[in-house]
């Protein structure tokens, strides 16, 4: 019988590596199709999935050999990206079946989030099932893994007190700000939000519960979107403005935040250059405080005298308090993912029935038409169409009944885990009995529900 493949999980995340190399490797929504497509043209490899966020790019495929598998998507990994193994190799993580699997449900449940508990994860997670409908490569295995991890996402938030006080990298990015203000006082700053997004909502929501109320600067790309935005805060004031205002509106705010999907860097040092200082109310340092990956704010603006830039990464000076107290919720998480990857695992392990069924109706069905073809032939032409009719039906009257027991013994559905290794076993003895070690050769088991 084929040997099951490997679930391998490979990438980099925001507790290895820099946002600097992260943003380098990050896959846009749009270009997940391409890169299934392009992972699952490699020989060993069956399935695919794309997890790319702000804090993490993970990749995870179904593979028929271990360490091939592994060589192609680091290979697919360096090709697309244009970082060379060398260099990232120090900060990849690597891990197959049962840790993969236990990694994606803590991924999931906020777990392994840079802000423990953000429920932005979870969003992702979905979308890259979503997706994956569309892919061919996104096959049966990982459709089964990322069904469970949703389950699992949801079962942590509904069930443990891990997302309690909304956190997300936003509210850290708000109280970044805050941190950061000589007065801690959003009274006395200009706020400035570029883009108007999923994260610019949180982050207005963030910011008005720490009473800035505006007037807040709203840069975005299109009106449309930023105009919707307003119109959920009324609370708030807004001075909505597009892209082509943003140097403009830099110059005359001092509390910046940048939160858009531009692939671009939009602000560098050179465009600072004779900007007036911000105001000694925020101790004359003008601050961008830039969540986008890829960023948005480029290194550089750091060097420039009475400006000082915060990126994703720099977030994890706020979330180490909210970390700790998180820590009773996550452990409690910890047991319920447990109980989640066990019955993925026997999910997947029933599913190993599926080509012994096959097989044993194919061989059951060939053996019913041979002899049924001799007995006719035997029979010679003196029978009647109805005869021929009621010989063929009890042979497969005969068959049906004698195959029942085999294959109830082998249907499992996975619900049970304490079933799956009893039906495996019944597997492996009916392949003896059968001799069916050649079912390798059958057509891929069927799509399952
Ligand atoms: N979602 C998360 O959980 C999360 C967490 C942390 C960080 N981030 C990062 O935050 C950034 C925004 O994420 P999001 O989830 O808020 O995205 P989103 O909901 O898709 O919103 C994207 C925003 O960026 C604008 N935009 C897109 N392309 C642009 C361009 N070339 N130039 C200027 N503006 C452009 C869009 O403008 P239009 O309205 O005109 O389309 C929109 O306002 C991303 O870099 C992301 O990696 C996201």
């Amino acid at each position: 019988m084929e040997k099951k493949s490997s679930i391998i999980a490979i990438g980099l995340t925001v507790h290895s590596t820099p946002v600097a190399l992260r943003e380098k490797l990050a896959v846009p929504e749009a270009e997940w199709p391409r890169a299934i497509e392009e992972l699952t043209a490699f020989p060993h490899i069956e399935e695919a999935a794309v997890l790319s966020t702000c804090n993490r790019l993970e990749l995870y495929v179904v593979a028929l050999s271990w360490h091939r598998g592994v060589r192609e998507v680091e290979e697919w990994m360096a090709r697309s990206s244009g970082v060379a193994l060398d260099e990232l190799r120090p900060h990849l993580f690597l891990l197959r079946d049962r840790d993969a699997t236990q990694h994606l449900l803590r991924v999931s449940g906020g777990l392994d989030s840079l802000v423990m508990g953000e429920g932005q994860i979870l969003a992702q997670v979905k979308q890259v099932h979503k997706a994956g409908q569309n892919c061919a490569g996104f096959g049966r295995h990982l459709n089964g893994l990322f069904k469970q991890a949703i389950t699992a996402g949801k079962r942590v938030r509904a069930e443990t007190s891990i997302s309690s006080g909304a956190v997300s990298v936003s509210s850290a990015a708000a109280e970044l700000a805050q941190l950061k203000l000589p007065t801690h006082d959003f009274g006395d700053a200009k706020v400035c939000i570029v883009g108007a997004g999923k994260m610019s909502r949180l982050l207005v929501k963030h910011l008005a519960s720490k009473g800035c109320t505006g007037p807040i600067v709203l840069l975005n790309r299109s009106m449309p979107r930023a105009e919707a935005l307003a119109d959920e805060f009324p609370e708030v004031e807004f001075d909505i403005r597009l892209m082509p205002d943003l140097m403009r509106s830099v110059a005359e705010c001092d509390t910046i935040f940048a939160a858009s999907s531009s692939e671009e860097v939009l602000v560098s040092a050179v465009d600072l250059e004779g900007m007036p200082a911000a105001s000694r109310a925020v101790g004359g340092v003008r601050r961008f405080f830039d969540i986008s990956v890829p960023r948005n704010i480029g290194a550089d603006v750091s060097t420039v005298e009475g400006s000082a830039v915060f990126n994703v990464d720099d977030l994890k000076e706020v979330v180490a308090a909210n970390k700790d107290a998180r820590a009773a919720a996550a452990a409690e998480a910890e047991g319920l993912l447990e109980e989640e990857r066990l019955v993925f695992e026997a999910w997947r392990d029933s599913l190993e029935t599926v080509p012994t069924i096959k097989a044993l109706r194919a061989k059951a069905e060939a053996l019913r038409a041979a002899e049924l073809d001799r007995a006719l032939a035997r029979l010679g032409d003196g029978l009647t169409k109805k005869q021929v009719k009621a010989v063929e039906e009890l042979s497969r009257g005969i068959v049906n009944k004698l195959l029942h027991g085999p294959m109830t013994a082998l249907r499992c559905d996975g619900a049970d885990p304490a079933a799956v290794g009893q039906t495996l076993q019944t597997m492996e003895a009916l392949e003896r009995m059968f001799d069916l070690n050649e079912a390798g050769d059958l057509a891929a088991p069927e799509v399952r529900a």
